[in-house]
């Protein structure tokens, strides 16, 4: 049987009266890989924010591991969840491994502060990373794809049992994004830890999700396996999008072939 560790029930989440997101249900399963796919200003973003408690619904509620968030201290809330946003920014001339070692803030307690564990747990996680190399760099002196993978070590130092990682391949080249990818596929075979995450790359998010959400106008309009979910007729609807949805011949997953242009219908999309 699968549990679900995040569940939404009956969220409303609005910016300043404008509602976004109206009556959403929604349960994570433990140990999968479940990504958000939609068009911009879907939602994805304020439903993460949402699970994560950076966002209060206004009306509806969200559970960790069975018990409501909101009642939780935000300590409580950082030992079991994980939250990279979609463009976090690093303190001005921080180094990799103090930014890295931000993620076992949550673990520290008056009694028990700073400790040779979490040095290590710091240690694997910029291993785990391919960042050991530069650990004593300026973040800012990094590339792109080296400045995403500090802000997953970081992630992974935090040793939280779910993970909300909001577009984490965004700005990277095809290469990097894979590296990314496999990384957060390493870290749930090997740890368990349940990851939910936002991802642009149709093809991509089918390879590497076990179950995919797909969002529009703040509704959840398509929910299952890649295999089920990528349709011609979703794409259609979500995305405005006309493609054939084809089995990726390196793994099998759908993979989305857009129309060339004298296919598309005439009108503009919506
Ligand atoms: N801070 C904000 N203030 C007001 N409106 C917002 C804010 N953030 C997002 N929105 C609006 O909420 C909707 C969903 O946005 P978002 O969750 O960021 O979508 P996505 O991540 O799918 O691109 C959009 O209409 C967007 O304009
Ligand atoms: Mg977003």
């Amino acid at each position: 049987m699968t549990t679900p560790v995040l569940q939404a029930h009956a969220l409303k989440v609005a910016y300043e009266g404008r509602t976004v997101i109206d009556g959403l249900d929604l349960s994570i399963t433990q140990g999968q890989i479940t990504t958000f796919v939609g068009a911009n200003g879907s939602g994805k973003s304020t439903l993460l924010k949402t699970l994560g408690r950076i966002l209060k619904p206004t009306a509806g509620n969200v559970t960790l591991e069975g018990r409501p968030i909101r009642e939780l201290t935000t300590k409580d809330v950082a030992r079991r969840l994980a939250i990279l946003p979609q463009s976090p920014t690093a303190p001005a001339g921080i180094t990799v491994r103090d930014l890295v070692m931000r993620g076992r803030n949550p673990h520290q307690t008056w009694a028990r502060p700073w400790s040779a564990e979490d040095a290590r747990i710091v240690a694997d996680a910029l291993a785990e990373t391919g960042l050991t190399e530069v650990a004593d760099r300026d973040v800012s002196a990094l590339s792109g794809g080296q400045r995403q993978r500090v802000w997953i070590a970081l992630v992974v130092a935090q040793q939280a049992a779910t993970l909300l990682l909001d577009e984490p391949t965004t700005y990277l080249d095809l290469t990097h994004q894979l590296s990314v990818l496999r990384l957060v596929r390493r870290i749930n075979t090997d740890t368990g830890a349940t990851v939910v995450m936002v991802l642009h790359d149709l093809s991509l998010a089918a390879r590497y999700s076990d179950r995919l959400v797909v969002l529009a106008d703040g509704a959840v309009v398509a929910d299952g396996p890649p295999e089920t979910v990528l349709t011609p007729e979703t794409l259609r609807t979500a995305f405005a999008l006309h493609a054939r949805v084809v089995p990726d011949p390196v793994t099998g997953t759908p993979l989305v072939v857009p129309e060339a242009d004298d296919h598309l219908p005439t009108e503009s999309p919506a």
